[in-house]
């Protein structure tokens, strides 16, 4: 084996090994939204926006950079815990040269979320049971949450649309009273 050859493999088992023990210690794989869970969120998004997106766990960043077409004078903020992914977000940040997009590799629990305009996120029932906490102590009223397939407990939606996929996936909208 060349030595070139032994170094892909080794990089390889790196990354491959970095997003498993991400995996395993945010709770959730950085699979991204499919296509259609994508374009429904966008559907349920308002017309305008006039002050910060946050997308939670904003994974290889697709789903940020697509909201930030559709609202491009908003500050768009990802925050994202798993570093392959993030690497990944940022290279298509460079490529796109989108500037209303910022990526940051943080936990969004430790975050202040107060002044977002609206929440996106994909995540899972342990992750949004405490953001059912959070974004109700920090939202201010008429904030907009839109999540794909997971409910924030507690909280009623105010639309919820079915996907025609495998899973008949829900989209949430959530707007804070
Ligand atoms: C299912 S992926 C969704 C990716 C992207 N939002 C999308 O919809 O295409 C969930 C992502 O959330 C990230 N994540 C989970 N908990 C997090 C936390 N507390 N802070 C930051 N990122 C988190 C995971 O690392 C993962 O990349």
């Amino acid at each position: 084996m060349a030595i070139w050859e032994i170094s892909v493999f080794f990089a390889g088992l790196l990354i491959v090994g970095l997003i498993l023990v991400d995996t395993l210690r945010s709770g959730i794989s950085p699979m991204p939204s499919s296509r259609k869970a994508q374009k429904a969120m966008l559907s349920l998004m308002p017309e305008s926006i006039n002050g910060p997106v946050y997308e939670l766990g904003s994974g290889w960043g697709q789903l940020a950079l697509a909201v930030s077409h559709k609202f491009n004078s908003v500050p768009v903020i990802g925050y994202e815990m798993a570093v392959v992914p993030w690497c990944i977000s940022r290279l298509w940040l460079f490529v796109s040269r989108n500037s209303n997009v910022t990526f940051r590799r943080a936990d969004f629990r430790h975050r202040e979320l107060g002044d977002a305009q609206m929440i996106v996120c994909y995540l899972f029932p342990g992750a949004m049971t405490h953001l059912a906490q959070q974004l109700k102590q920090e939202l201010q009223p008429g904030s907009v949450i839109i999540s794909n397939t997971f409910r924030l407990p507690g909280w009623e939606p105010e639309k919820v649309l079915e996907l025609d996929d495998m899973h008949r996936s829900q989209i949430y909208r959530y707007i804070v009273q």
